[in-house]
Formats: structure tokens, sequence, C-alpha cells
């Protein structure tokens, strides 16, 4: 089978960013698991199912028509023909996918999706379980961490430069809610495979940690 690098952890923690960088380098597919419950919960929300109706919301994701088209670099998220990358990023898709992600009949419909990204020469996957429910054969497990103040810093900025004023009080209790709710989950629970390398970016800026996971992976 095609070689998996796993990139999980908290919300903020830049593993997207360095999942990103990580399969431009070494030319991998890359699964961007996150999107996926995005996804789901903008189709929930969209169909007007209430999110704690598992049946309805794993059925929404069993029948999901989604692609991801790669245009300037950039990977966008069309669901239904439609480009909804920027509506997957809004702060009520992000609340209900934290929610729907919670949910395991949803986690088990898509279960499959994600594991069909699979392709050579290799993949990078990012998120919560790729390391230990979706591809636990993987050979390269990363989990990287950051404290929840740094996080809540890097989201601060980004926002910032994107001319978003937000306070970074509220976005610290915002990664609290997220990473309380990833943690006390009770379908696969964010914790890192007992085989992946913990690596905390607190002090370390991406280009430090990209050449940390490429050592893992040239290893
Ligand atoms: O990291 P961030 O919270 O910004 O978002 P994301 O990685 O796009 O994930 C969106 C939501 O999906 C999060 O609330 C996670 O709880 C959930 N998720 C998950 O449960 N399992 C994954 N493999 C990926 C994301």
């Amino acid at each position: 089978p095609a070689p998996v690098v796993t990139i999980d952890g908290p919300s903020g923690s830049g593993k997207g960013t360095i999942a990103k960088l990580l399969a431009d380098k070494l030319g991998f597919s890359l699964l961007d698991s996150g999107a996926l419950y995005r996804l789901t919960a903008l189709a929930a929300l969209n169909a007007g199912a209430h999110l704690e109706d598992e049946l309805a919301v794993a059925k929404i994701a069993a029948n999901l028509d989604i692609r991801f088209a790669i245009a300037g670099g950039e990977v966008s998220a069309v669901l239904a023909g439609e480009d909804v990358s920027r509506d997957i990023r809004m702060e009520r898709v992000s609340m209900a996918a934290s929610k729907v992600a919670a949910l395991p009949a949803v986690r088990e419909a898509l279960l499959q999706r994600q594991r069909d990204f699979r392709a050579l020469p290799g993949l990078v996957a990012d998120g919560r379980d790729m390391g230990t429910t979706v591809f636990p054969d993987a050979p390269v497990k990363v989990f990287l961490t950051a404290s929840a103040e740094e996080r809540a810093r890097r989201r601060f900025d980004q926002l910032q430069g994107r001319g978003v004023s937000v306070s970074l009080r509220d976005l610290l209790e915002d990664i609290r809610a997220r990473d309380d709710r990833d943690m006390n989950r009770a379908a696969s629970p964010l914790a890192p495979a007992e085989d992946a390398v913990v690596l905390d970016s607190t002090d370390i800026d991406i280009d430090g940690v990209l050449q940390k996971v490429l050592e893992l992976v040239q290893k």
C-alpha cells in the first residue's frame, strides 16, 4: 500500500500548514479530514437537519457529493457543484463541524472515504485520528501540539492579517472549548497514537517543524 504520513493534533497547532508543505515537498496527495467534517456540517445545516440527529447527519455524510479541486496551488472544496471553500471556514460551520464530529455514526460514514485518498506515491493525512483510527498502519505518525495560548495567538495574528477584528481572549476560550470537545468525546477522542512522535511547536516556527517532520520521513 502507498505510504501515509499522519499529522494529528488539536485546533490551531499548525498541522494544516505543515501537512500542505510536506505534501508539496514529497509530491504526495493531501487529505484534509477536517474539511470532510466541515462539509458534512455545512450540508447538514443547508438541509435543515438537527445536528443531534445522528442518523440523519450520518446519512448526509454518507451521501456527500464532494470533490477537492486544485487551482493555483490552493485546494478548494466543492459541494454539489458549488465552491464552498469560504463557507466551510465560517465560525458557525466550525462549531457545527465540532458537533457532528462527535457522532460515532458520522465518523463511521466518513471512514472509507478518507481511506480512499490513499494513493501512490503517498499521502499526507491531516486530522485528529489519522494515526489512531483511519491509517493505523501508517509508517510515519506525527502528533503536533502547542500551548493553547500560543495557538490562540497564532489564530489572532492570522485573523488580524485578514483584517478581521477579534479578541485574543475569545479565541483562547474558543480553542479551549474545542480541545475539550475533541478530547472528551467517546468516538476517536483526540490523543496521540502509541507510535506517534509528539512535536511541541510552541517555541518552533513552521520551518523548524517542517525540518523535523522531514527528518522523520527520511529515517
Ligand atoms: O483545526 P480546526 O479546529 O481549525 O479545524 P479542522 O481541522 O478543519 O476540523 C474541523 C472539526 O472536525 C474539528 O472540530 C474536529 O473536532 C473535527 N475533526 C475530527 O473530529 N476528526 C478529524 N480527523 C478531523 C477533524
